[in-house]
């Protein structure tokens, strides 16, 4: 699995200690920034992360600043890109069998380390639970494509 991994300058630390967690799984983390902890603005990491997970050349993303809120906010501007903000494991699994998450965002000035990587492995590892899920993502679906609400 190919996971895409972004963060700003809060969510850096953690941006790479989950890095390390995911090649530990034997997945490819294509990290899209930032490299340091120099201050950065989240929308020059968030957008492109978005985009690269609703066009499909990864297969899930992370996301990562302060609170999870502008990550959040940036990502589910893109068409395509279902982002959930989970701050514990039962959020993160929720998120992917009810609304097929396909970006996970974390707040690593809210979470610490371990708990990250715990929210971080139930979100890898639920699947959509489809039926009537699914009719309701369809409907996400239908309205970015201007095509009423449901
Ligand atoms: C950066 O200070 C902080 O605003 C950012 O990481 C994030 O929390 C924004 O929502």
């Amino acid at each position: 699995m190919k996971i895409g991994i972004g963060s700003d300058h809060a969510g850096f630390e953690m941006k790479e200690s989950l890095k390390a967690y995911l090649c530990s799984r034997g997945m490819e983390a294509v990290d899209f920034g930032c490299q340091s902890t120099e201050s950065t603005d989240y929308p020059d990491i968030g957008y492109p992360l978005a985009k690269a997970v609703a066009s499909k050349n990864v297969d899930k993303g992370i996301l990562i600043c302060g609170t999870g809120i502008g990550m959040s906010i940036v990502a589910n501007k893109v068409p395509g890109a279902r982002a959930a903000l989970a701050g514990n494991v039962r959020t993160a699994r929720l998120s992917r069998e009810h609304n097929n998450a396909n970006i996970l965002v974390l707040g690593a000035r809210v979470i610490g380390l371990d708990e990250a990587k715990d929210i971080t492995q139930v979100f890898l590892d639920t699947e959509f639970a489809g039926g009537r899920h699914a009719r309701r993502v369809n409907k996400i679906t239908m309205g970015e494509a201007g095509k009423g609400e449901g």
